[in-house]
């Protein structure tokens, strides 16, 4: 069973916390033997405003290509005044490429959601956010969601979580991606 997943996010920040968190949630996945395509903050911050200036008929269509055969998807944002960034934001706009699918959108697969912020306000508020737009785009949000304060050092160069909770959040919500991502990989070969 060929599973896929996407992981999407970060910001414009080389070394974002962010998309390292995003990195980190991989794991479970990669170790499994998932095929997991990235875009990272390098992509999206690329991309220009979805159908605004600049944007051509094929901008993103790397990303749409791969959302349109996952099983499931990661999903990293940091809370900028309180909500999610409008890069991750824009990202997702394109996704409505996916409207006129015979899966739309998110439908059929399982989407984990991780938020950044340094406050606690806004890593919820962020979360909360992201699950509403899963949900409008018909995904299926699993039950563990991410909120992570950021600081310098929350990661180590390698890429290692230095913080026992965040850790923890973040290898759940791989883990509970990849249990979705398979169980619909499955349901689509039925
Ligand atoms: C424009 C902007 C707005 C932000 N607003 C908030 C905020 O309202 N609350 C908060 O806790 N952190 C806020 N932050 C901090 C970000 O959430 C934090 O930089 C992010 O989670 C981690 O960024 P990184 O991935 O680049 O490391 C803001 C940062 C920026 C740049």
């Amino acid at each position: 069973m060929n599973v896929r997943v996407v992981a999407i996010g970060g910001t414009v920040n080389p070394g974002s916390t962010t998309e390292s968190a995003l990195r980190y949630a991989t794991r479970p996945l990669i170790e499994a033997g998932v095929q997991v395509s990235v875009f990272g903050g390098e992509y999206i911050n690329a991309l220009p405003h979805y159908r605004g200036a600049g944007y051509l008929p094929e901008t993103g269509k790397e990303l749409v290509a791969a959302v349109r055969e996952a099983d499931g998807i990661l999903i990293a944002a940091p809370g900028y005044h309180g909500t999610v960034s409008g890069l991750v934001k824009n990202a997702l706009d394109y996704l409505e490429d996916l409207a006129r699918d015979d899966r739309p959108y998110l439908h059929g697969r399982a989407v984990g959601l991780i938020a950044t912020a340094y406050g606690d306000q806004a890593a919820m508020g962020t979360l909360l956010t992201l699950r509403n737009i899963i949900h409008a785009l018909r995904g299926w949000p699993t039950p563990m969601g991410v909120t992570a304060r950021t600081y310098e050092g929350l990661f180590s160069p390698e890429g290692e979580c230095l913080d026992d909770r965040i850790r923890m959040q973040l290898t759940l919500v791989g883990e509970q991606v990849l249990q979705g991502a398979r169980a619909w990989s499955k349901a689509a070969a039925a």
